[in-house]
């Protein structure tokens, strides 16, 4: 019985832990959101969880850094890849603004490190400005966020050690010979743990940006947003069938490729 009671009360402190997060955002506050952008970013994974951001904005006290290695104009087709054969044709690309540099960007809240190609151009290059400023700012952060590859940027600066985290399936090698003591997550469309948390590749950060600002802002709001946007979430962080058509090593084979999903708020079946 003694066992049971004391399973019961922990659930109890853990229900109101949660509960005290979720309550975290306070209008009073600004919260502070920092996106990392570099040249050969890729475009979803900054534009997915920032049109979720840009909307909750309209109604919550929010502020937004876009930070590139400089001010300015940060292109969208990453450069040239160093050691590897040129495409077929030039990629194409929307080339995006920084309104901060890593060396003049505000205090943060939230930090986005986005995924690209771009990431293996500055890896190449021993370019590591992501990293340093990652892991510069990581103790002030209230919440360290990454889409897809970017995760390999979290693993370079170290903050992963000894924490799960998960990446993009299709570059599942490349990301993940990053970081010591990372504890890599085969099959999850996205991880928790503490305060980073990690998505699958580009489409799977809006799934994770809607669970986080759900943790932080209310089922409302964000289901509101979701509505908005027409965008039906995944709400399962283990289904993630990209391990299995990625052949990622560890993956879960037992898991379904597809998935239900409705508009979020609403009860749905699917047949
Ligand atoms: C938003 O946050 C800023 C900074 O903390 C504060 O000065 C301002 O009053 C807040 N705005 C509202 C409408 O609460």
């Amino acid at each position: 019985m003694a066992p049971k009671i004391a399973t019961f009360f922990l659930r109890f402190l853990l229900l109101c832990s949660a509960g005290v997060w979720a309550q975290a955002y306070d209008p009073s506050k600004q919260l502070s959101v920092g996106i990392i952008l570099f040249p050969g970013f890729q475009p979803l994974d900054v534009i997915g969880p920032l049109d979720i951001i840009m909307m909750l904005s309209a109604s919550h006290n929010i502020s937004l850094a876009m930070i590139g290695k400089e001010e300015g104009i940060v292109p969208g087709p990453s450069p040239p890849r160093r050691n590897e054969p040129p495409t077929a044709y030039p990629v194409r690309g929307p080339s995006i603004v920084a309104t901060h540099s890593f060396v003049d960007a505000p205090k943060l809240d939230i930090l986005l490190a986005p995924g690209g190609m771009g990431l293996r151009v500055l890896d190449e290059n021993k370019d590591t400005w992501i990293q340093d400023f990652i892991a510069s700012r990581y103790d002030e952060l209230q919440y360290l966020v990454s889409v897809c590859t970017g995760a390999a940027s979290l693993a370079q600066s170290g903050v992963l050690k000894g924490r799960r985290a998960t990446t993009n399936k299709a570059s599942w090698a490349w990301a993940t010979q990053f970081g010591e003591g990372v504890n890599w997550v085969p099959t999850a469309r996205w991880t928790e743990d503490g305060k980073v948390w990690t998505s699958s590749g580009v489409s799977a950060g809006i799934d994770m940006t809607y669970a986080l600002f759900k943790r932080l802002m209310g089922a409302e709001a964000a289901n509101r947003i979701m509505n908005a946007i027409e965008y039906t979430p995944h709400l399962n962080e283990h289904w993630d069938p990209f391990s299995l058509v990625h052949k990622v090593p560890g993956a879960d084979a037992s898991q379904q490729l597809g998935e239900c999903v409705g508009p979020a708020g609403f009860e749905f079946k699917c047949s």
